[in-house]
């Protein structure tokens, strides 16, 4: 798919599709790794509107993919795609679709900023030896030093003991879940928000309510409103850049919605991720500043430096802490001593600082790409995303879809949507899904083509 234009492959799926082409289609997405275990395909009357294809066809087509194992249908829910591992060949045929959608392949800068650091701890037996055996946070005194200088990024001093390591971020958020809350409780996020945090809610038994945003970031009023009628434990939210909206907090709102915090009493656990890829000249004051006392920090370098080096972060203040630590001991015992300590060395090596300004320059380029072929996109100019708003009445799933079939794979707002609370449909292009930039253009070229055929551009509000 992802070499054929998107009007080749929209004029092979036409009145004249039979089912067993369009299974042949679905299948190949799904063998790719593009359409993954547990998405929701369309009903098979929205994707025979879409697709201008006859319902039978449609149904027939579902039913072969049914009988073959590769989507199952759980009545008045949809058919979902099970879990089926990529078969050896099928997924290398260099004809898989564009991947604007999640990191899979690590910029060759980093593999060679990642081999020095492997390196340089290969020759460092004393502190291989060091790390290899259980490390307690005490024991990482050094890592911890470092990298709360980094964390204080030179704007704030960091105390080293207020920082704690996790696994990664997701890990990070969940320590703070299963500190804080018990089953039953009540928590609030942002009303579109990370896919892992909907699902840890519902396996920790508790209730996640979505608080309205506008372009500055969760709303204060609806906020307050949230607070007074279900008494929530604790706000997860992202100001540095939200994931999915890309929409960063200012100061002023930031300090609004602490305000309504302070006065119901509710927790903050405030997702720094992408802190380090602010400019200068552009940081804001983490929300942490105004509310010190209740406010855990978390984040990791999954992103600003690399999946493999997903050592998470937290910064609790002393009241907090015991609370974090003990919700760690009971996730591991100790904390990971080797990403962490590699993190450390690639802070202290310049590699981080050079790996972040290599990022800062392909975020810009590439946003600035995605601004000319969808102008109405929002991009934060610091978080690897950028963010296409559909109009109201849209399907987000039914767009991702049609553009998968088109040769580019998203993420839609459904995947983000915290249950049961109204948000805007949209999608959501990962800027470094693809390091190759031409595969990147030809990914925004295919979306750009179904913007334009639907519509939907005109009504897109900026
Ligand atoms: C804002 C934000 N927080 C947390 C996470 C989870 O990070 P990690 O990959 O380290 O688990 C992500 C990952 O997408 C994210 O975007």
């Amino acid at each position: 798919m992802g070499k054929t234009p998107t009007w080749a492959v929209d004029a092979q799926i036409d009145g004249e599709t039979t089912a067993k082409e369009l299974t042949a289609i679905i299948e190949k997405a799904i063998r790719n790794g593009d359409l993954t275990k547990g998405t929701r395909l369309p009903t098979q009357r929205t994707l025979a509107d879409q697709l201008n294809i006859n319902v039978g066809t449609i149904a027939r087509a579902y039913r072969q993919l049914k009988d073959s194992g590769l989507i199952n249908a759980r009545r008045r829910h949809g058919s979902f795609i099970n879990d089926i591992k990529s078969v050896d060949g099928q997924s290398s045929d260099g004809n898989r679709a564009v991947n604007l959608r999640t990191f899979t392949a690590t910029p060759d800068i980093f593999i060679q900023l990642f081999q020095g650091a492997l390196a340089d701890l290969g020759k460092d037996v004393g502190k291989l030896r060091e790390i290899s055996g259980y490390r307690t946070h005490e024991m990482l005194g050094d890592e911890r030093a470092v990298i709360a200088d980094w964390l204080g990024n030179g704007d704030v001093s960091i105390d080293p003991a207020s920082l704690l390591f996790a696994e990664n971020g997701t890990n990070a958020i969940s320590t703070a879940l299963i500190a804080f809350c018990k089953p039953g409780d009540t928590i609030v996020a942002e009303s579109l928000t990370l896919p892992g945090l909907i699902v840890a809610a519902r396996v920790f038994g508790l209730n996640l309510v979505g608080a309205p945003m506008d372009e500055h970031g969760v709303v204060p009023d609806a906020l307050d409103a949230i607070c007074a009628t279900h008494k929530p434990k604790l706000l997860l939210c992202m100001p540095v850049a939200q994931n999915p909206t890309c929409v960063a907090m200012p100061e002023a709102r930031r300090r609004a919605v602490v305000n309504v915090l302070k006065r119901h009493e509710v927790l903050l656990v405030e997702d720094d991720l992408y802190f380090d890829l602010v400019p200068k000249a552009e940081r804001v004051p983490r929300m942490a500043t105004f509310y010190p006392d209740r406010t855990v920090v978390i984040g990791s370098p999954s992103k600003t430096l690399a999946q493999i080096l997903r050592s998470g972060y937290v910064i609790a203040p002393d009241g907090l802490r015991q609370f974090m630590a003990d919700s760690l001991t009971a996730q591991s015992l100790f904390p990971p001593a080797l990403t962490t300590h590699l993190w450390s060395r690639m802070i202290e090596s310049g590699a981080a600082a050079e790996q972040i300004a290599y990022l800062r320059t392909q975020l810009a380029l590439r946003a600035d790409s995605l601004k000319h072929h969808l102008p109405k996109s929002i991009t934060s100019g610091v978080v690897p995303f950028g963010w296409i708003p559909l109009p109201p009445t849209a399907s987000a799933t039914e767009f991702g879809m049609r553009a998968l079939l088109a040769g580019v794979a998203m993420r839609n707002s459904d995947e983000f949507a915290v249950p049961g609370t109204p948000s805007a449909p949209g999608l959501r292009v990962n800027l470094m899904g693809s390091p190759a930039f031409d595969d990147y253009e030809r990914g925004l070229k295919i979306i750009t083509d179904i913007v334009g055929t639907t519509g939907y551009m005109a009504d897109i509000q900026p």
